[in-house]
């Protein structure tokens, strides 16, 4: 069912820090910062050759990663996100086989203008499961 690693995304507490981070000691290429306000977050893509690390920091007093920062105030890897080619089959499959989908259950546009969803960690090992159509 699952694809290609789309990116993963780390919380960061100082964005411009993370950015000049993996731009100035790490070498990659990172793009501007932007506003997602429907998502609560900031976000900086760093462009890998077969991924994208997404730099994300809390936009807004509801932010659904303030209280990840809140329990890692250093940051840290919050989600993978793995590509589908269906969304709504693979949301279907899943729940027949015990996963749960955060929210309630459908998919809606992500910050690259594709559905997702989200997949609850317990299920899969303590790692928050991103689902993008690709
Ligand atoms: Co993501």
């Amino acid at each position: 069912m699952i694809g290609r690693l789309n990116h993963v995304a780390i919380a960061v507490p100082d964005l411009a820090e993370a950015m000049d981070k993996y731009s100035a000691t790490l070498g990659a290429t990172v793009t501007d910062a932007a506003d997602l306000p429907e998502h609560g977050v900031t976000v900086a893509f760093v462009d890998l050759p077969n991924t994208k690390v997404e730099l994300i920091h809390p936009l807004g007093d509801e932010s659904p990663i303030r209280a990840f920062l809140d329990k890692s105030p250093g940051g840290g890897i919050h989600h993978i996100c793995y590509e589908v080619e269906d969304i709504l089959a693979a949301r279907d499959q899943l729940l027949e086989q015990g996963a749960r989908v955060l929210g309630d259950g459908e998919p809606r546009m992500g910050s690259h203008g594709k559905p997702i969803l989200f997949l609850h960690p317990k299920e899969f090992f303590g790692t928050l499961i991103e689902l993008e159509q690709a």
